[in-house]
């Protein structure tokens, strides 16, 4: 059986859940894939202060660029610009394939990096990056990719969502609730990118990209996040019936595409007010596939691994195949020019 190897950068919340599916037994992965997926080390910045208790430390190393000079696949779950931006970028010019659940980086560069890949005959994967759990940017680009979308709307930030429900449900301050997201693993390392609406105005720009076929980044986007919600405006939309939901909202229309981000009161009868905790939502409308909603965990180890490693059986399954597809795609010729983002 043909051995693939694949190497691991970063072992937080993400990164210790794959890195724990990779060393479970993989018989069946190996069945469904057609090689063996071996996972040769995990890059750390710190080999003493990052190191996962459950996973063996011989598998540790701070050498990063060693591990992914020698890769086939490169997963990528350190997140932030620097350095991550430097590994992908060393990882696609060696002809490995990149997994990411980046979307800063992605929503900041994901065109630059895509055309790299090309140019490598390699592929750039991220489903993780959005939504968790939840399969959204490979139905976007490839199963709708013959239609035409018109509009991407949800709730694309699963530590934001958990905070206003929690606020809702139970009257908990702010800070309080923050304290408990940060605690279950859904936030981002820096807190700030979640409840400023940079996480999901990031999100925004990659929906965006692949749903309208072109190149938008992240500082396109109109950004507003939850700072300013109390508990008292909480309050006053309950006795309206509606709460308030952090949206993403990206469409596209003859004046262009607009993308934005902010707080929304909402009924408490929309299908929107359902979604709880960490929980994620994103609405679909395409010309002749109408509307669709995908639904799912937005946020945490288990579900963000699970995107991971959808991506990395698709991935591995075009290696092994010879045919290297991208799962997502390149969006070098954007069909959109930036002028057109209102
Ligand atoms: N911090 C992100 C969230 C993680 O809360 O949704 C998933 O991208």
């Amino acid at each position: 059986v043909k051995q693939l190897k694949v190497a691991l950068l970063g072992a937080g919340t993400v990164g210790a859940q794959v890195a724990r599916i990779l060393l479970e037994d993989t018989t069946e992965l190996t069945r469904r894939v057609g090689a063996e997926l071996t996972l040769t080390g995990i890059a750390v910045r710190n080999l003493d202060s990052q190191r996962d208790a459950d996973l063996p430390a011989e598998l540790f190393t701070t050498d990063a660029n060693a591990l992914i000079t020698d890769a086939d696949v490169v997963i990528e779950l350190i997140g932030g610009i620097v350095p991550a931006s430097e590994y992908i970028r060393t990882a696609l010019s060696s002809g490995a394939a990149v997994i990411t659940g980046n979307k800063a980086l992605i929503a900041q560069q994901g065109a630059e990096l895509h055309a790299l890949a090309a140019e490598n005959n390699t592929v750039l994967a991220y489903e993780a990056a959005v939504a968790g759990a939840i399969p959204i940017l490979r139905p976007i680009s490839d199963s709708l990719g013959g239609d035409n979308i018109t509009k991407v709307m949800g709730i694309v930030n699963g530590t934001t969502n958990f905070i206003l429900d929690k606020m809702d449900t139970t009257g908990a301050a702010f800070d309080d609730v923050l304290a408990e997201a940060q605690a279950l693993g859904y936030a981002e390392a820096d807190p700030t990118a979640d409840v400023e609406g940079h996480d999901a105005a990031a999100k925004a720009a990659i929906l965006a990209s692949l749903a309208f076929h072109g190149n938008f980044t992240f500082d396109e986007v109109h950004c507003e996040g939850i700072t300013k919600i109390s508990a008292a405006d909480i309050a006053a939309a309950a006795q309206e019936n509606q709460v308030i939901k952090l949206l993403a909202i990206v469409a596209k229309s003859d004046a262009g595409v607009s993308m934005r981000v902010h707080p929304t009161l909402i009924s408490r009868d929309h299908p929107l007010a359902a979604v709880r905790g960490a929980y994620n939502a994103v609405f679909v409308e395409a010309e002749n596939a109408g509307d669709l909603m995908f639904y799912g965990q937005g946020a945490g180890g288990n579900p963000t691994a699970s995107a991971v490693m959808g991506d990395l059986v698709t991935t591995a399954r075009a290696l092994v195949a010879g045919a290297l597809t991208a799962p997502v795609e390149a969006n070098e010729l954007p069909a959109l020019a930036l002028d057109d983002v209102q």
